[in-house]
């Protein structure tokens, strides 16, 4: 097969760049032809006398499939409406993006998830009132998780206590969307990250942080591989399956009991950390679902 593997240009992180050389190399060596591009070197292309087109400096012939390793949706539609299979397909990536949008789309699917409350669009200039962040508190609790809507590694995601703060904080995200969810106590610093290739678990590992609540290894978060409880592997599984994902990172919260609690789910996963902890070749399962596919 002839493969793409698209990254974000404008993303200047070392891990997202060894992802993607590790992804290149095993399709080579399992007979693939890959090409790699930056997102900024595919320009899509409208017009009324022809077909969705690319322009492009290198000339190449089209791809059997496409590796999406960006966020760049509307790049990722382009591939599909020109009949191109896109690997994760665009609206799943969309949804994966934008955590409001991930609980709005999980909403009549009983997936337990914290109790979260999104906050109201904001206009250029415009500001959230007062009043807002005190009834969120009154109905979530003193301690809250305020996040972004698009974030990741952790970096995103703030605790706040109380409704001064709540206001404090979201008023600095000024028009960037964000939820507010009860803080999990439960979960204080750990969570378990579920990676996911097809229908198929391929591991997963508990993720632990004695510094900070957020369990991201970012963040200082060390991964040691676990096994699963059968209703942890049955909420991952469900998520990724409703998705639509191909393959995905999945992160679960902890509970009271260890009741498993869906975090957020990941489609441009970052899976050099699980395969160092696991020793399980992640990148090779992807590489393998796509020929299948
Ligand atoms: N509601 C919550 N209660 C307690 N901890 C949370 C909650 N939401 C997230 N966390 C912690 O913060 C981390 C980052 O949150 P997450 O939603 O996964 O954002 P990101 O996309 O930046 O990884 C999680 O891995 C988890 O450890
Ligand atoms: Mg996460």
């Amino acid at each position: 097969m002839n493969i793409w593997i698209i990254k974000n240009a404008s993303l200047k992180i070392e891990k997202i760049d060894k992802l993607v050389e590790r992804l290149s190399k095993v399709a080579i060596s399992k007979g693939h032809e890959v090409e790699c591009f930056n997102n900024d070197e595919i320009l899509p292309f409208y017009s009324a006398k022809s077909s969705p087109a690319f322009v492009m400096k290198r000339r190449v012939p089209s791809p059997d499939a496409v590796i999406f390793w960006d966020k760049d949706v509307l790049l990722a539609r382009h591939f599909e409406s020109r009949g191109e299979r896109v690997f994760n397909s665009s609206k799943a990536i969309e949804l994966c993006d934008n955590k409001a949008h991930m609980m709005n789309f999980l909403a009549n699917s009983d997936i337990r998830v914290p109790r979260t409350i999104v906050a109201p669009k904001i206009f250029e200039g415009g500001s959230l009132a007062e009043e807002w962040a005190r009834v969120v508190i009154g109905i979530l609790g003193e301690e809250v998780v305020l996040k972004e809507a698009y974030g990741s590694f952790g970096m995103q995601v703030y605790r706040v206590r109380g409704a001064e703060d709540l206001y404090k904080k979201i008023s600095i995200l000024g028009m960037r969307p964000s939820i507010v969810q009860e803080y999990i106590a439960s979960s204080r610093g750990r969570d378990i990250r579920v990676n996911i290739v097809g229908d198929e678990v391929v591991g997963a590992v508990l993720r632990e942080n004695d510094s900070d609540f957020r369990a991201n290894i970012s963040l200082g978060g060390r991964a040691k591989p676990i096994e699963l409880s059968d209703k942890q592997r049955d909420l991952a599984l469900r998520a990724h399956r409703l998705l639509g994902l191909d393959f995905s990172g999945v992160d679960l919260l902890f509970g009271e009991n260890d009741e498993p609690i869906l975090c957020e789910v990941n489609s441009n996963v970052n899976f050099l950390s699980f395969e160092q902890a696991s020793g399980i070749d992640f990148a090779g399962r992807i590489i393998d679902h796509i020929s299948d596919c």
